[in-house]
């Protein structure tokens, strides 16, 4: 390998940072990992035999520093300001109002607005273009020291200005403000990963950068995905900076810092406070969390003269959104039989505004959940609302317990009608799978009488809940015995009504076996495979005394489902409903096919076909099958139908005999089709 220059190693540290910026900077890399990897790889090298050319701006010098037991404090140049606040657009008026009265430059100012980051604040000190020391922002006058930490940060440049052929002239001291912060999509990631792993996940991107920064290893610090956008020159000596925020951060962005893309410059407040408000509509595009956006007067010098109130500015404004997470008090957990049967937990709440609206109910999505997060009642709790999401908990405020919070235990009966709840292999959720179950019986009608189960219209939800209200059904059969002076009784009912829907329900006792099957609701079984279970059993009866083995021999059925249609056969109260539904002329038998001849003879049933037959060639008895609606195959299997049976077979008449499967001869075949 060649031996390399002084200048050599220089040229190659500037093009890894240069690649390190279009990465982490720009989010545009023009260069592969693998081509990044090899040319940091040469400079380690390089590094290797020369350790005394190594500069603390060297990407190798990202993570590095021994963990401290402590953070020293630092200083800051320059007071590190806070912002005053608004809340809507009448405050950011009477704001402006204010500052006119005291420098009527302000009438004519321009403003720049920007995201407000939920982050960390840091300060960052660059002594002759090199990234010298980086803090928090503390109490404002005095920081933490976390330069170890903010170094393993990509997105920092360690020297500035990044790219090698700008000539921007750069004060020998200056001392930039940013926000440093998760986005939300490597949040979800890093919670999913920590999940994966079966640890602890974090409750919010801020809290976790701000955590992140502030303990001692920054080993730990690089393995979390923080970045930062700057927005703020706090301090200069020895140079020119730019006299408008515009500008300034155009400058920012020309020296390789990362700069927000979603900045704007305005002529006058109006137009400001409207692209304001269009950003909070649309937050949730925001890679990352915003509480709000800044608005700014544009003129620093004008800016700076106006003064400040306390820590804030008067140059500024804070545009808060309402706050999409607050924290409140867990009173209780609910439990709500759902849609299917599915049993959620909701969180009752100590009523709290968030974003406009009082909140008393979040979702706890599942038990798994409440149990993962160690959520216990009594608990202060961080409820999330956003969007038109419905409310959720977040977590529990550790830090605030008491000590009388309580475990919450899943209950193990349905809180609706009492009857044991069950739980299906691989899923999270808990059902309760009783038909009769007064909770899910509107839903459960609703999906009996829906247009891909038995198809009965005249039966709207309206309908359905005066029909249980008044206790004339318990169940779906009883759908079936309601007769005309009933009706009648009902909200909204006349005679014609009462007809038709009468009318309607006799119509639908002749439907499908397989509509029957799937309106029964029974967990994991849709259309198709009520088609398939309809063309397999041919009638209810048969079908709720199948085994767990049997109905594995169909296609589609895995061991959950199997077991989940044994179960539901297996209650007593799907029972009764069966026989009710039987007793009401309700029991159609499986000749059912969605797509072909639905009254052909052979329709569901499969053949095989072995040896020579009397008087049908193979092609012949093939046509003669399948245009009775059958399906041949060649070889068999436990849902073969039936083997026919010729002269001089083979040995599929053994392996028939050896599955149980039916064996005719073409007689038998004849009289199959009448
Ligand atoms: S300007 C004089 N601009 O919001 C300058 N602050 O309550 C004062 N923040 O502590 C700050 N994004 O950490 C400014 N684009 C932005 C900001 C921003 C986030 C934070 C900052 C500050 C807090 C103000």
């Amino acid at each position: 390998m060649t031996e390399k220059t002084l200048s050599d190693y220089q040229e190659l540290k500037a093009l890894v940072n240069f690649h390190n910026y279009r990465y982490h900077v720009l989010d545009a890399p023009i260069i592969s990992d693998l081509e990044y990897d090899r040319l940091l790889n040469e400079l380690k090298r390089i590094e290797a035999g020369h350790p005394d050319w190594v500069t603390s701006d060297s990407p190798t010098q990202r993570a590095g520093a021994k963990p401290a037991d402590r953070f020293e404090k630092i200083r800051h140049p320059r007071s590190i300001l806070s912002l005053a606040n608004a809340f809507g657009r009448d405050d950011a008026r009477s704001w402006f109002e204010r500052v006119k009265k005291i420098d009527d430059r302000v009438e004519k100012a321009k403003f720049v607005v920007e995201p407000k980051i939920d982050g960390l604040s840091v300060v960052l000190h660059y002594r002759n273009g090199l990234f010298v020391q980086g803090a928090t922002r503390g109490d404002g006058e005095i920081g933490e020291d976390i330069t170890s930490n903010l170094r393993t940060i990509r997105a920092i440049p360690l020297h500035i200005p990044v790219t090698q052929s700008s000539n921007l002239p750069v004060p020998s001291y200056l001392v930039v403000r940013g926000e440093a912060f998760i986005p939300n999509k490597e949040f979800e990631e890093l919670n999913r990963m920590l999940e994966e792993a079966g640890e602890k996940t974090y409750l919010n991107p801020r809290n976790t950068a701000a955590g992140s920064l502030r303990q001692l290893d920054p080993q730990l610090t690089a393995s979390r995905p923080l970045t930062l956008l700057v927005y703020q020159i706090v301090h200069s000596e020895g140079g020119t900076i730019p006299t408008s925020q515009w500008e300034v951060l155009e400058y920012l962005k020309a020296l390789g810092f990362p700069v927000t893309d979603v900045a704007k410059r305005f002529d006058n407040l109006d137009s400001a406070i409207a692209y304001t408000e269009t950003w909070n509509k649309g937050r949730e595009k925001l890679a990352y969390e915003a509480d709000g956006m800044v608005i700014k007067i544009d003129d620093l010098t004008l800016a700076a003269d106006l003064g400040f109130t306390g820590k804030d500015p008067r140059g500024a404004i804070a545009f808060k959104f309402p706050a999409h997470e607050v924290t409140t008090t867990l009173r209780d957990i609910g439990v709500a039989v759902g849609r299917t049967g599915v049993l959620t937990p909701y969180a009752m709440l100590e009523p709290v505004e968030i974003g406009g609206v009082v909140v008393e109910r979040a979702t706890l999505h599942n038990f798994d959940f409440i149990a993962e997060k160690d959520i216990r009642v009594g608990d202060r709790v961080l409820v999330k609302r956003a969007g038109e999401v419905i409310p959720y908990v977040i977590g529990p405020v550790v830090d605030a317990r008491s000590g009388n919070e309580q475990t919450f235990k899943p209950p193990t009966k349905c809180p609706a009608c009492g009857q044991a709840v069950e739980h299906f292999e691989g899923e999270v959720a808990w059902y309760c799978v009783n038909a009769a179950c007064p909770a899910q019986l509107v839903r459960n009608i609703e999906h009996f009488v829906s247009r891909g189960a038995m198809n009965i219209t005249g039966l709207g939800i309206k309908i359905v809940e005066q029909l249980i209200a008044t206790g004339l059904v318990r169940d779906v059969a009883d759908l079936f015995t309601l007769n005309k002076d009933q009706l009648l009784e009902l909200e909204g009912f006349a005679v014609k009504k009462a007809e038709n829907l009468l009318g309607a329900l006799n119509q639908a006792k002749a439907q499908d076996l397989n509509r029957l099957i799937a309106a029964l609701g029974i967990h994991g079984v849709g259309e198709v495979m009520a088609g398939d279970l309809s063309r397999n059993f041919g009638d209810l009866s048969t079908l709720s005394k199948a085994s767990a083995e049997e109905l594995q021999q169909i296609e589609g059925v895995g061991p959950n489902i199997a077991e989940s249609i044994v179960d539901w056969f297996s209650r007593p109260g799907n029972q009764n409903v069966l026989k009710k539904l039987k007793a009401a002329g309700v029991d159609p038998k499986g000749q059912s096919s969605v797509t072909s001849n639905q009254s052909a003879a052979l329709n569901g049933l499969t053949f095989v076909v072995t040896g020579t037959l009397p008087t049908l060639t193979r092609d012949g008895v093939k046509e003669l099958i399948e245009s009775n609606g059958g399906k041949v195959t060649d070889s068999i299997s436990k849902k073969t139908s039936y083997l026919v049976l010729g002269e001089n077979p083979g040995s599929k008449a053994e392996k028939a005999k050896s599955l149980d499967v039916r064996i005719i001869d073409e007689d038998g075949l004849r009289a199959l089709i009448g």
